[in-house]
């Protein structure tokens, strides 16, 4: 894996914990690639981050991660614009948030789709080229407090979190012999357009001050930095964890 300019790819980042995330890597003198479903909010994100945090390389391309075609199309442009992939951010996730007894099947079998198998296609595909390139590579799952706990309005999404935990682990094994580390950092409550609905409200914005040791709702950079950490050359010895970026919340039983 190159130590500089490396080519970082992350799924669903044309906004929120995502593009906090290329944040995150753009102060590190990385290109990035902005891969998400929105193509025009992709292009974007890439131009912004390169006028405003000075990126030397940043590239916007549609991709469905729930499609392996569309996956596909992805890292082939990445390779032929950059001619190498060094890290994979799995970050592009739906929550539907509608109770379990009303869900249509049709909708737990999307939010699997894209939160699970998404990062499936991604990961197989992009760790293809990190094994040819032969000179490993880093990839990292967000995953989600809900991987352990969740509730009625969030059990597909549960479910999702917690096989990507497990695929997380799984492709660690089968990619460490080629330098290939795979890691997952876990958000707890992050203020984003996915949850604003939520935390904008009084009751909930209570609840996070009774319920998150270090008192305030958490940031897409904090989240960020973690992914950053898991993928430096510094965490080279770290492979098949989940780090949890919660305010303490998973440790607080008030
Ligand atoms: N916000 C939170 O509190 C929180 C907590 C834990 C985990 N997470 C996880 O963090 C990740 C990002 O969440 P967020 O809050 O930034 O969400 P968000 O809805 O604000 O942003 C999600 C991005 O993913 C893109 N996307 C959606 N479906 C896609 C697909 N099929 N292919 C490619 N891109 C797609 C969207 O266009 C959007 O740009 C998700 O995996 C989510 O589950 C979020």
């Amino acid at each position: 894996m190159q130590s500089t300019a490396r080519v970082v790819v992350i799924t669903g980042a044309a906004r929120g914990i995502g593009y906090g995330i290329a944040e995150c890597f753009a102060t590190k003198g990385d290109r990035l690639v902005i891969a998400d479903l929105n193509l025009a909010a992709a292009q974007a994100a890439a131009a912004k981050l390169k006028e405003e945090k000075g990126v030397g390389d940043a590239l916007g391309l549609a991709c469905d991660v729930a499609d392996r075609t569309s996956v596909q199309a992805m890292v082939e442009a990445v390779v032929a614009h950059f001619g190498r992939i060094d890290v994979l951010v799995n970050n592009a996730g739906i929550c539907p948030f509608v109770d379990v007894m009303k869900m249509a099947p049709e909708m737990w079998e999307k939010t699997l789709a894209v939160n699970l198998t998404g990062a499936f296609h991604c990961t197989q595909l992009v760790a293809e080229k990190m094994i040819a390139q032969g000179d490993g590579g880093r990839v990292v799952f967000i995953t989600s407090l809900a991987e352990n706990v969740t509730g009625p309005a969030q059990v597909d999404y549960g479910a999702s979190k917690a096989g990507m935990r497990m695929t997380m682990v799984g492709f660690a094994t089968a990619l460490g012999k080629h330098g290939i580390t795979c890691n997952a950092v876990a958000p707890g409550m992050i203020l984003t357009d996915m949850t604003r609905f939520h935390w904008e409200q009084p009751g909930p914005a209570e609840h996070i001050k009774a319920r998150v040791p270090v008192g305030r709702i958490g940031t897409p950079t904090d989240i960020g930095h973690a992914a950053v950490f898991l993928a430096s050359p510094e965490a080279s010895y770290i492979s098949g964890v989940t780090l949890r970026v919660d305010g303490g919340h998973q440790a607080c039983c008030a």
